[in-house]
């Protein structure tokens, strides 16, 4: 019998949180590094509606930088992006993958049944009605919306602080009754990311951090792997299919 029919028998239900760690690789600068993205900008300029309001040109370029990068051919998605995918086709229906980052490169390498909490790069939406149109060049200060009269700005459909991450509602029924819980390339510095360990403990699921060094969230998880993202999430995941199959 194959591997995806052994596991769809057993049906662990598996949830998949993955931070800026797992991007890295691919030439996506994290945040908390030395060269991360917080070095070169203050928090409340670039990632807060105080911010927008304060200076939307200096925001909108910050977002149209890192949109742009998305279409480096350099950047694309790594070993472990494209391991998630492989789990996720082995685990059928019993899986979600809820990302803090807001890149394309787990679409990229596969990923279908996919939360981005904190928005994506390539949306923007109507500051006014919410409407989110897929958008991939840059946001001038000329763009509008097509939904309002008179029309309003386009903003990034990025959760900023302050704000409410998307979807929590899936999030926390899927925590509540997942089996394993994995955490990947994140450091455990925001919430509500990074209370989910403890409500998947909550519900008795088996909770494994990979990741690069040990997070904040570190002693909350049954088992954890430090790592490069490339190396040590193919392994991980080929020894879960073992083990589940
Ligand atoms: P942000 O949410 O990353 O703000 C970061 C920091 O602001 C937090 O770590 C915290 O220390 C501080 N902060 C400020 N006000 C706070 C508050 N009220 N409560 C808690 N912490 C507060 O900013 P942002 O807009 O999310 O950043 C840009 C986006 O870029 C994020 O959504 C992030 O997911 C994304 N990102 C993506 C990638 C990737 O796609 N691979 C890599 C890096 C960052
Ligand atoms: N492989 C695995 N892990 C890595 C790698 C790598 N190659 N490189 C870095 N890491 C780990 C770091 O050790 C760190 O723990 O990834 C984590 C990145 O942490 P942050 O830069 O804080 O990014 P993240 O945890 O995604 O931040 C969470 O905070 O800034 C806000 O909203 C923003 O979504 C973001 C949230």
């Amino acid at each position: 019998m194959n591997r995806n029919k052994e596991i769809k028998m057993k049906q662990p239900k598996i949830v998949v949180l993955t931070g800026a760690g797992i991007s890295a690789e691919s030439g996506i600068r994290t945040f908390r590094a030395a060269d991360g993205l917080w070095e070169n900008h203050k928090v409340d300029d670039v990632a807060t509606p105080e911010g927008f309001l304060r200076n939307p040109t200096l925001v909108q370029n910050f977002y149209n930088e890192r949109r742009r990068k998305l279409f480096d051919p350099a950047v694309k998605p790594n070993a472990a992006h494209l391991a998630l995918a492989e789990l996720e086709r082995a685990a059928g229906d019993n899986f979600l993958l809820v990302t803090q980052n807001v890149d394309n490169l787990h679409e990229r390498a596969g990923s279908k049944n996919l939360i981005h909490m904190h928005g994506d790069l390539l949306t923007v939406r109507c500051e006014w009605s919410g409407k989110t149109y897929h958008w991939e060049r840059d946001v001038t200060e000329q763009d509008r919306c097509d939904c309002c009269s008179p029309p309003h700005r386009l903003r990034p459909h990025i959760v900023w602080f302050g704000e409410m991450p998307l979807e929590m509602d899936r999030i926390y029924a899927a925590l509540s009754e997942c089996d394993y819980f994995i955490a990947i390339g994140t450091s455990g510095n925001v919430y509500p990311a990074a209370g989910f360990v403890q409500e998947a403990n909550r519900f008795g699921a088996q909770t494994i951090e990979l990741n690069l060094e040990p997070s904040l969230t570190r002693s909350q998880f049954s088992r954890q792997r430090y790592g490069k993202a490339t190396e040590i999430v193919p392994i991980f995941v080929n020894e879960l299919l073992a083990e589940l199959s």
